[in-house]
């Protein structure tokens, strides 16, 4: 069946049932998105049994989501809507000089993070099997190549129990988290865990959604950065670990090759047997 079997004025209505009072951006978004989701109806002939069951779903995600929890985001994130929009949002160059490429926030990022000294440890809790490394690097403007003095470097990753501390009573709070600022070379260190991967939360409708269709929830091994400074623009990425066997298969679309690492052996430091050098390049407001 084709779609003109249903009233062909339909859609134009709900469209131009929006006041003259509706800002004109979310007057341009709700257009879009009514004309899709009616397009995607009639293409699909969707029955009123299945609609109503994602319906359900929509529902549960939000009785799931809490402050410390956002199953509506996951949601987006396996159907790769958030990869989609953080591309869309920070269109970036992969070429040698061009600025750090960004990767999706996610729903683990802490607004409240710990202030920490560079030098520092962020595994606070030791965790099972984990191995120790000391992570470096000097966050520069990708134009100039000039240092970066004062710039925030925020980091946080999972345990080797594939949780972040608040999914995990057993991790002190804000283990494997903090921020660190910029000497005045632009370079910060810390010591960090050899991240490894794991699954995204998989007990709600987005866990539902990928065994429907048939795909595993595991993330490969990354650390997340948040870099901040006043005069540049703030950039919120990933960086993972080429040895990773889940690279090419993220459950949430955010691996993007300039984004990959490589963690090498450490020789002499009794706190790290493996050292991570990353250059994070930021672009200026102005530019
Ligand atoms: C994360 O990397 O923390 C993450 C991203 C998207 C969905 C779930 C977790
Ligand atoms: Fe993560």
């Amino acid at each position: 069946m084709t779609s003109h079997q249903y009233d062909p004025t339909f859609t134009d209505r709900v469209v131009d049932a929006m006041g003259p009072k509706t800002n004109p951006r979310l007057r341009q978004l709700m257009s879009g998105l009514i004309r899709h989701i009616h397009d995607f109806a009639r293409e699909n002939e969707l029955t009123v049994d299945e609609w109503m069951q994602g319906v359900q779903m929509i529902n549960w995600a939000g009785q799931m989501s809490d402050a410390k929890r956002n199953e509506g985001q996951l949601l987006c994130d396996v159907i790769g809507l958030e990869s989609l929009v953080d591309e869309i949002t920070y269109k970036v160059a992969s070429e040698a000089d061009a600025p750090t490429a960004t990767a999706i926030l996610g729903p683990f990022f802490r607004a409240d993070t710990l202030v920490r000294q560079n030098g520092d440890s962020i595994v606070v809790t030791a965790a099972d099997n984990g191995e120790m490394v000391f992570m470096q690097g000097q966050v520069i403007d990708y134009k100039t190549k000039k240092p970066i003095p004062g710039a925030i470097v925020e980091v946080w990753q999972a345990s080797t129990n594939g949780l972040y501390e608040q999914q995990d009573s057993n991790q002190i709070e804000h283990n494997l988290r903090g921020k660190f600022t910029t000497d005045e070379d632009g370079r910060y260190w810390f010591y960090c865990l050899r991240p490894t991967p794991y699954p995204v939360p998989n007990d709600g409708p987005a866990g539902k959604l990928l065994e429907l269709m048939d795909r595993h929830p595991y993330r490969p091994a990354h650390i997340h950065i948040f870099a901040t400074h006043d005069g540049y623009k703030p950039l919120v990425t990933q960086i993972f670990d080429r040895k990773d066997p889940y690279l090419t298969n993220d459950s949430v679309f955010a691996v993007k090759d300039s984004l990959i690492v490589d963690f090498i052996p450490r020789e002499g430091d009794p706190k790290a047997s493996l050292e991570l050098t990353y250059d994070v390049k930021l672009v200026a407001r102005d530019s």
